[in-house]
């Protein structure tokens, strides 16, 4: 199978002796969402300073779209395109000089490109803010109107590092629903680096966890779930009050391995799910707590992710 871009036990280790990628060996689907997710300091922004090929790796492979990119950056730089943190558009400029500035420096073919600019117009919905100075729009249509710009060379590959540090919830949610258009209408690869459980979750076709410079699980979420073996149980409470009360409880029973707070429920990890339910259930009614519901439930990226990176281990302690 072709990956759309292939890493092999690169390693990236600044003069300082930093060394922010550790033997990282990665593999990108051609057309998917793949989130590369991690704490500050994973080495996620090296990662994508050296695919975007403004870093040169100290050691290992990357073949993307089939070339190596040690070999051919200047043409891999052709085919892909890269949203900084902070935005780049001019705002001495238009809209639409904004748009024909990029077209130039990509080298787009005049005719052609006046049909992609109306057409990313269109799909990104900016068509409203044309006859308005760049400089008044608000960050939002910044943002937009930014990613708008790096889809007018049609890149093969979108690169994002982090792109709604710092958004509020709206904003958010407007860039995945972005995000995913991008995908299914032009059949981009985006590779978007975040340390937000719930971006990957929600976006992401594949999640690649790391730490430390080093891939600590990679797949869909529904294969990462297969990286925690321990099965849970959810016990949902009337109130925040009795949650908090009884999760220390809990947590003192033998078998019970951690617990976790969330939304008013207990979640507790346990050996076996089935053998499990049944105890704590009789515990319960043999304690008279009075609890709402108690089900077994499939642990969340949230769990998969503190199980891999270690921060789980006091999660009693929360
Ligand atoms: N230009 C640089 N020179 C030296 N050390 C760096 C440089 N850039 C990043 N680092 C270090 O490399 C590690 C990984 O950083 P970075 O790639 O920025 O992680 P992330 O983006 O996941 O927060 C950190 O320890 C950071 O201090
Ligand atoms: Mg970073």
């Amino acid at each position: 199978m072709n990956y759309e871009i292939e890493i092999d036990k690169l390693v990236k280790q600044y003069k300082n002796g930093v060394r922010a990628l550790d033997d990282l060996s990665m593999k990108v689907n051609s057309g998917e969402i793949f989130s590369l997710l991690g704490p500050n300091g994973a080495g996620k922004s090296s990662l994508i300073n050296i695919l975007t090929t403004f870093y040169k790796p100290t050691s290992g492979n990357i073949t993307m779209l089939g070339k190596d990119l040690c070999k051919e950056p200047a043409w891999i730089r052709t085919q892909i395109a890269c949203v900084a943190q902070r935005v780049s558009i001019d705002e001495h400029l238009s809209l639409m000089e904004n748009m024909l500035f990029q077209s130039r420096l990509y080298k787009v073919d005049p005719q052609v490109a006046k049909e992609r600019i109306n057409s990313l117009i269109d799909s990104f919905e900016l068509s409203g803010y044309l006859k308005y100075p760049t400089a008044s729009y608000s960050g939002g249509v910044k943002r937009r109107l930014d990613i708008a710009m790096n889809m007018v060379s049609m890149p093969k590959i979108l690169f994002l590092d982090e792109p709604t540090v710092g958004m509020d919830v709206d904003s958010r949610r407007a860039m995945w629903k972005m995000l995913l258009k991008i995908r299914d209408e032009y059949g981009t690869t985006i590779f978007l680096t975040t340390h937000y459980l719930e971006e990957a979750d929600q976006l992401s076709d594949t999640i690649c966890i790391m730490k430390n410079g080093k891939e600590l699980a990679q797949g869909a979420l529904s294969n990462l779930r297969g990286y925690i073996r321990q099965n849970m149980l959810r016990i949902a409470f009337s109130s925040a009050e009795k949650t908090i009360k009884y999760k220390d409880t809990l947590n003192s029973i033998g078998f019970i391995k951690f617990t976790n707070v969330r939304d008013n429920s207990v979640f507790v990890g346990v050996d076996d799910s089935r053998t499990a339910f049944t105890s704590v259930n009789k515990w319960l009614l043999d304690h008279d707590v009075e609890f709402d519901a108690i089900e077994i439930v499939e642990p969340s990226l949230e769990d998969v992710f503190l199980a891999l990176t270690g921060s789980g281990k006091n999660r009693g302690e929360e």
